[in-house]
């Protein structure tokens, strides 16, 4: 499934535009405050319902308006096309329709193509804290395997359960015994979801390490999952868990488990995430987007559109020619840029497919 095209109605500044999305490389450039992350993220909402830059969906509305609308149309393998609707107003659900008929679950839905985001914000992946990458990571294991992305919801509904029993047990007005069913549930669940993201870190790493290097990110660049269990069984993580008692009391909630394990980022040797100057934690981050992109499209090929948002003008121009390079390799990409000249090549036919000065149709 690819994106051909967006059409937006009273999304953020643009009463109504549409743009025409090429099979490889897009490029939207335009000064600043022209609308070009407003464009990615229309794209952005279209296939996903969300933004990626605000969880709250009253500032896509444009101002003075009280609804907003994004089409995005779609092209199978079969070349027949599609059009993925998600219309919003505040205060009501979201209406989403494929070629018409109401899809309840846009995120879950298989046939909605998968889009991946580089924005300025998005170094919070790399520098942040560890929960943002856990739910990176399961987010990419949940587009690699669909099926199992239902471990990961399970594990954090039973871990509610756990937390909210663990608050009766230290008021006197439930028995620690209680506890037992959860830890074995949470054992069960638990040792599935590190083994999923194990899996899903097993594959990355080395086009991680592969793009790091080619991105110009020097020293030996590592991506690796680190669990706190080192449980084989469900059972033992059940036991792992079941003896961190004392100090889930104290806390107030469950301190072991999969639901504190960390995705680590290294360069030679050291954590970026600490140690990582900004530059070298964007590459890291560009490095990333692109292994699980490549993973996608070799393991389902299902490569999801990559949206790259302000990234070209931080980059030297050596990095930037690697990066457009490997950008327009595989799959879809749609980059904003103030200046032309800052994405490689965009000038040549074929690897630049819009000029948003051109191609936008903007209505007064
Ligand atoms: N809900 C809204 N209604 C109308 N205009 C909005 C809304 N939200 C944002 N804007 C306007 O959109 C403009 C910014 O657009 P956008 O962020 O897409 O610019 P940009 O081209 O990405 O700029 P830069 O190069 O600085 O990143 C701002 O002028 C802002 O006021
Ligand atoms: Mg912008």
């Amino acid at each position: 499934m690819i994106v051909t095209s967006v059409r937006v109605r009273d999304f953020r500044s643009y009463a109504g535009a549409e743009a025409h999305v090429g099979p490889r490389l897009t490029v939207v450039h335009g000064p600043n405050g022209s609308g070009k992350t407003n464009l990615l993220e229309a794209l952005y909402f279209g296939c996903t319902g969300r933004s990626f830059r605000t969880t709250n969906d009253r500032e896509l509305v444009r101002f003075g308006h009280s609804t907003t609308r994004v089409e995005v149309t779609l092209e199978d393998r079969d070349h027949q096309s599609h059009l993925l609707a998600v219309g919003y107003s505040p205060g009501e659900p979201k209406h989403v329709t494929l070629d018409g008929a109401p899809l309840e679950r846009l995120l879950d839905d298989e046939r909605r193509p998968l889009v991946s985001v580089f924005a300025p914000d998005r170094l919070e992946l790399i520098k942040g804290v560890p929960q943002l990458r856990r739910a990176h990571l399961d987010q990419l294991v949940g587009a690699l395997w669909p099926a199992r992305a239902a471990t990961r919801r399970s594990y954090g509904e039973a871990l509610a359960q756990r937390n909210a029993l663990l608050i009766r047990v230290r008021g006197g007005r439930a028995s620690a015994d209680a506890l037992r069913a959860w830890d074995l549930e949470l054992g069960r669940l638990g040792i599935e979801l590190s083994a999923n993201r194990a899996r899903a870190v097993d594959l990355i790493a080395e086009p991680f390490a592969e793009h790091a290097e080619a991105l110009g990110l020097e020293g030996a660049v590592r991506l690796a999952y680190r669990p706190r269990s080192r449980a084989a069984s469900a059972e033992e993580l059940a036991e792992e868990i079941a003896a961190a008692l004392d100090h889930d009391l104290a806390r107030g909630y469950t301190t072991f488990g999969p639901h504190r394990d960390e995705l680590v980022f290294r360069r030679a040797g050291r954590d970026l995430r600490a140690y990582g100057s900004q530059g070298e934690q964007r590459v890291a981050l560009l490095a990333l987007l692109l292994a699980e992109r490549d993973t996608l499209a070799e393991q389902r090929d299902r490569p999801p559109l990559l949206l790259l948002d302000d990234v070209m003008s931080e980059l030297d121009a050596r990095r930037r020619e690697h990066l457009a390079a490997r950008i327009a390799a595989r799959g879809q990409a749609v980059v904003s840029a103030t200046e032309l000249a800052h994405v490689p090549g965009a000038t040549e036919a074929g690897v630049a497919d819009i000029d948003v000065g051109e191609l936008i149709a903007q209505e007064a």
